[in-house]
């Protein structure tokens, strides 16, 4: 059986349904999502010189809120299914929905995901990047930089008449190259109005099948790369997912809208602050 894709042109002024569509947006819904993208970028950019030993992961929380109240947004996440934190922060073998808390401080060593996602005048600008905390052993430092690299990799797949898989396939790749295991349970999203539409963007993909890609579909690419296995379990809390085997892992994440001719990155640092190390 031959999966069907239902297209329809979305109205960018209005609430959209959660109805299984991919929607196709206009110039209004670029712009929204510019709006909105670069305002997470900006709250990744800022978090930078605060991703140090001993500052916990609730007062990154405080200033991720702060940041995005100011910018005229509310974090997506704060209420969402139950989630009472403004970003999601994922250390060392946790995968990804980290928790904030007063309790963890940050480690000389600590690789660390920040996840933001402000909604701006109705539009919802999802992404993450990688930080390192002091002095990252090199095994660990080769992960995230190989992680940013499948995100790109990935990225350059995204246009008109290539198909959804072609993007998991070239991020499948690059990290099976170097024996990684690519995360299954966790996908991008469709995005836009809605935090999380379709279509799923599966990170480990056979190429030339899936969607087709088609001008005015925004969505994100958010890969989490494991050290070791690819298995994953949710903890107690029934958010934060960590490495069954515990080892490290990496995540990067942009949202982006597909072109007349390519792709669109909504969420590009305007700092330059795309990948660590960002200081000398
Ligand atoms: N920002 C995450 C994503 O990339 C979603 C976090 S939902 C939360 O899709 F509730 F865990 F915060
Ligand atoms: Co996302
Ligand atoms: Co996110």
């Amino acid at each position: 059986m031959v999966a069907m894709t239902d297209y329809v042109i979305a109205d960018d002024t209005g609430l959209l349904p959660r109805d299984g569509t991919i929607k196709l947006h206009g110039p209004a819904g670029f712009d929204g999502m510019r709006k909105a993208g670069r305002l997470a970028a900006e709250i990744l950019d800022a978090l930078v010189p605060l991703v140090r030993p001993g500052v916990t992961t609730a007062a990154i929380d405080d200033v991720v809120r702060k940041m995005t109240l100011d910018g005229g947004a509310v974090p997506a996440t704060l209420g969402y299914r139950g989630y009472t934190h403004s970003c999601c922060i994922s250390i060392n073998h946790v995968v990804c929905h980290g928790i904030p808390s007063e309790g963890r401080a940050l480690k000389d060593g600590d690789i660390v995901n920040i996840d933001v996602t402000p909604l701006l005048d109705g539009w919802h600008g999802d992404s993450s990047r990688m930080y390192l905390v002091g002095d990252v052993p090199l095994k660990a430092r080769r992960l995230v930089e190989v992680t940013y690299e499948c995100l790109m990799l990935g990225i350059a797949k995204a246009q008109p008449g290539a198909r959804l898989g072609d993007i998991g396939a070239a991020i499948q790749a690059h990290a099976e190259r170097q024996r990684y295991g690519v995360v299954r349970e966790f996908c991008g999203h469709g995005l836009g109005r809605l935090f999380h539409d379709s279509p799923e963007v599966i990170h480990a993909a056979t190429a030339g099948t899936g969607p087709e890609l088609k001008p005015g579909m925004f969505f994100t690419i958010e890969p989490m790369i494991n050290l070791g296995r690819a298995a994953v379990k949710i903890l107690d809390d029934g958010w934060t997912a960590v490495t069954r085997d515990r080892s490290l892992s990496a995540q990067f994440e942009h949202s982006i809208g597909i072109t007349e001719t390519g792709h669109e990155i909504f969420t590009t640092s305007p700092a330059g602050l795309h990948c660590p190390p960002y200081a000398g």
